[in-house]
């Protein structure tokens, strides 16, 4: 029985450890991670195949022959098997529960020389402040895309503004709560260039699904000439930056044609906004409350854009949306 359990165990662990199951790796972290994953899915593959091979041997070898109605005989327990079978769980998930603490402390060690970004999750999307780089008005540089030099350590300090959301970069496997009036931290060492999905991974409402962003690794010269471009923006503004700023704050909520977003916790823009003035469309991005569309609630549309966003950013962000919904001069 032994032998059959072992041996079945041995071709179901081969198989689960040569088909590619996990993203990427993209970080340092991935690699820790990736351990504790595999090293507990082969302990449980082995376990559940002896467990399983020795039960269906049972079955088979022990079965009642025709016509038998008997009952079986009494049995009175196996001290030394019950010794057995509690003792080897034991021993495994206490090495289990030691070996992952170590490997998530490990994971979440800071170098003390590391960038600082902070996540801010609200129903539905992401927010990337980075306290270090200044724009214009002396406030902080603010993206709905998140952009990270490559090797560099970063220590994300996670928040939220309304309901719980969960941040996570699948090929950076470290995952995070997001909860609102506490701050949450975690740790990531990207090591491959490259973009990668933002991803809310937990149920946060009726735009959840689509609360994404994206995460670009990219060289230390890139992203300083990134950070260079991003000032120049929220210095100067303009429509082209309003639509980028568009597809990264607005686009998971709302319909907008030109941009092709279909959001649909919020109103559908290219007939809420259709001729509509500069005056108004400013007024429904600071103050949402001011005029709610009907059939919507008031108190879903984040009311602190004006703070956010440098006077430039939100003038290029209405700009662009009078063109894209045929209210100003094309
Ligand atoms: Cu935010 Cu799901």
């Amino acid at each position: 029985m032994t032998l059959v359990g072992v041996a079945v165990g041995a071709a179901l662990a081969i198989v689960a450890v040569f088909v590619p199951w996990l993203p990427d790796s993209a970080s340092e972290q991935a690699d820790i991670i990736d351990n504790v994953y595999w090293v507990v899915t082969i302990i449980c593959v082995v376990v559940f195949a002896v467990v399983a091979g020795v039960s269906a041997y049972a079955v088979y070898k022990f079965r009642a022959p025709p016509g038998d109605t008997d009952d079986g005989s009494p049995i009175h327990g196996h001290t030394g098997l019950e010794i057995v079978w509690t003792l080897i769980p034991t021993i495994l998930v206490t090495g289990i529960a030691v070996y992952s603490g170590v490997a998530l402390a490990q994971a979440e060690e800071l170098p003390a020389d590391h960038s600082v970004i902070e996540v801010t999750g609200e129903q539905f999307a992401w927010t990337f402040t980075y306290p270090d780089v200044e724009v214009e008005g002396g406030r902080p540089l603010t993206t709905g895309e998140l952009v990270v030099p490559i090797d560099r350590t970063i220590r994300f300090e996670i928040t939220s503004k309304d309901v719980i959301h969960s941040f996570w970069v699948p090929e950076w496997r470290m995952k995070q709560d997001a909860v609102e009036g506490i701050t949450t931290h975690t740790t990531v060492t990207p090591t491959q260039l490259g973009t990668f999905p933002v991803v809310c991974t937990e149920l946060c409402g009726l735009g959840h699904a689509l609360m994404r962003s994206r995460a670009r690794v990219v060289s230390r010269e890139d992203f300083d000439a990134w950070v260079r471009e991003q000032q120049r923006l929220a210095r100067e503004g303009g429509a082209v930056q309003g639509a980028e700023l568009f597809a990264q704050q607005c686009g998971s909520c709302h319909v907008l044609a030109d941009a092709g977003t279909e959001g649909e916790a919020g109103p559908n823009l290219d007939e809420a906004l259709q001729g509509a003035d500069a005056e108004f469309i400013m007024e429904s991005i600071v103050n949402p409350s001011a005029e709610i569309a009907e059939g919507y609630q008031d108190g879903v549309m984040p009311a602190n854009f004006g703070e956010m966003f440098t006077d430039p950013q939100l003038e290029g962000l209405v700009e662009y949306l009078q063109q894209a919904t045929g209210g100003g001069a094309r």
